[in-house]
């Protein structure tokens, strides 16, 4: 297409303040899909909807957002600042790539595989403490709680410190995304605390090496020898950070939507090992609880008809994404059975900054989501599903469930 017929942003599609009444978020994603391949919000991001979009976020045309995101919110400095600007999450080429690598070497599938048995025993031990006790509050008491307790356990925390490190997670979680200024000092409060005993952690495994993550991601960051000391607190900040959420939303999701689902349900009770990995996938597929993965164009970029300029944000919509009905079939139909999920689940990103945590993630999530159906497959939602708020990470409502045999 040449220039002459490339159309301006000005023609794209902008998303509602709102929803509709009854309207959810992805009747309004394919609305703006039937209309456009692109449409804008009210800040002037361009949302990118089609699933093919995907691969901007692995096109050098495109670079992660950096301390831009923060500086945007007029955080300019203290602990929030701090942790963006050291964190790989924030961070492009070279920069990006010294941050990650150690973590990426010691964090590996292998090392988090071996952490199942233990995941699975945490599980199984959460829920036949609550079988047959009526409604529990399933976010705070499993799906907050379980991130928490497994990071805690392969960073090594002291039991004693366990609640304490807990608070600071949910006092600092928000830290990744947008900040209400109202929450501001409390989370600059809690991540301060949170960054000096990261670092104490650290010196004494310098001091006392064990046979643990810690010691070798210590181990890895001195053979490296190009972190600083902030880089190196904040990549555990990151992981202990990006991980909580993350997986306690789409845990709650994949849960509920099974539970809505009861032939699905009795499916995946009758055959969980075949079943587990799928059920987490289409549950992360039909509720992603990363919304869109924000990205600058480092040049004017030809997206479907439309020119994006140099240095504008695109956002490419996951919501949108894993419902786009040219690669899953019936997209708005919760399926365990499908066939068409993608190899490379982009509820976890794509290309250099993918999650460094989806095999923890998967391994809890997936074995939660056992424990429950071998110990209680009679569980039940109690009221209201779960909603997802609106958001770059969705933050899960309340939920209740009463786990039966
Ligand atoms: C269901 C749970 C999870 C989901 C849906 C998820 C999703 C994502 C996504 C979409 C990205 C890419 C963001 C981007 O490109 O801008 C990402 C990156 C990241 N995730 Fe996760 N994540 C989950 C769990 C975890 C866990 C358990 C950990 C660690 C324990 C973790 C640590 C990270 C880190 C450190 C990054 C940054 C990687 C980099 O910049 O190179 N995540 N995650």
């Amino acid at each position: 297409m040449t220039t002459e017929t490339l159309k301006s942003l000005d023609d794209a599609p902008i998303t509602p303040m709102e929803l509709e009444r009854g309207q959810s978020i992805y009747d309004l994603f394919r609305d703006l899909r039937e209309q456009a391949p692109i449409a804008r919000t009210h800040v002037g991001v361009t949302l990118a909807l089609r699933n093919r979009h995907v691969a901007l976020i692995t096109s050098d045309a495109t670079r992660q957002i950096e301390t831009e995101s923060k500086m945007m919110q007029g955080i300019f400095d203290g602990p929030i600042f701090e942790f963006t600007r050291l964190a790989m999450l924030f961070a492009n080429g070279s920069t990006h790539i010294k941050r990650r690598m150690p973590v990426a070497r010691t964090f590996a599938f292998k090392l988090m595989d071996a952490m199942r048995p233990k995941i699975r025993e945490m599980a199984e031990q959460m829920i036949r403490e609550r079988i047959g006790k009526g409604p529990i509050d399933f976010v705070g008491e499993i799906a907050t709680q379980m991130p928490a307790r497994i990071i805690a356990e392969i960073l090594g925390i002291p039991r004693e410190d366990v609640p304490v490190f807990q608070q600071w997670i949910q006092d600092t979680a928000a830290s990744i995304g947008m900040i209400e200024p109202d929450d501001r000092p409390q989370i600059e409060k809690s991540l301060g605390e949170f960054m000096a005993y990261v670092t104490d952690l650290l010196e004494s495994r310098r001091q006392n090496p064990q046979d643990d993550f810690l010691t070798e991601y210590v181990k890895a960051t001195a053979e490296a020898g190009n972190l600083d000391d902030g880089e190196i607190r904040t990549q555990i900040l990151g992981l202990i950070l990006a991980g909580s959420d993350t997986t306690r939303g789409s845990m709650c999701m994949i849960l509920s939507e099974m539970l809505q689902h009861p032939g699905q349900w009795a499916d995946f009770v009758a055959d969980i090992d075949g079943l587990k990995r799928t059920v987490v996938e289409e549950g992360m597929r039909f509720q992603p609880i990363v919304a869109a993965i924000p990205r600058v164009a480092l040049r004017d970029i030809d997206i479907d008809g439309y020119r994006v300029p140099e240095g504008a944000v695109i956002a490419i919509s996951i919501i949108s994404a894993m419902r786009d009905p040219e690669i899953f079939a019936d997209p708005d139909t919760f399926n365990i059975h499908r066939t068409d999920l993608q190899r490379w689940h982009y509820g976890f990103g794509a290309g250099a900054h993918r999650c460094v945590g989806e095999a923890l993630a998967r391994a809890e999530m997936e074995e939660m989501l056992s424990a429950i159906a071998r110990l209680a497959p009679g569980t039940k939602l109690i009221g209201k599903p779960p909603v997802l708020a609106p958001g770059a990470i969705r933050q899960v409502g309340p939920m209740q469930v009463a786990f039966e045999v």
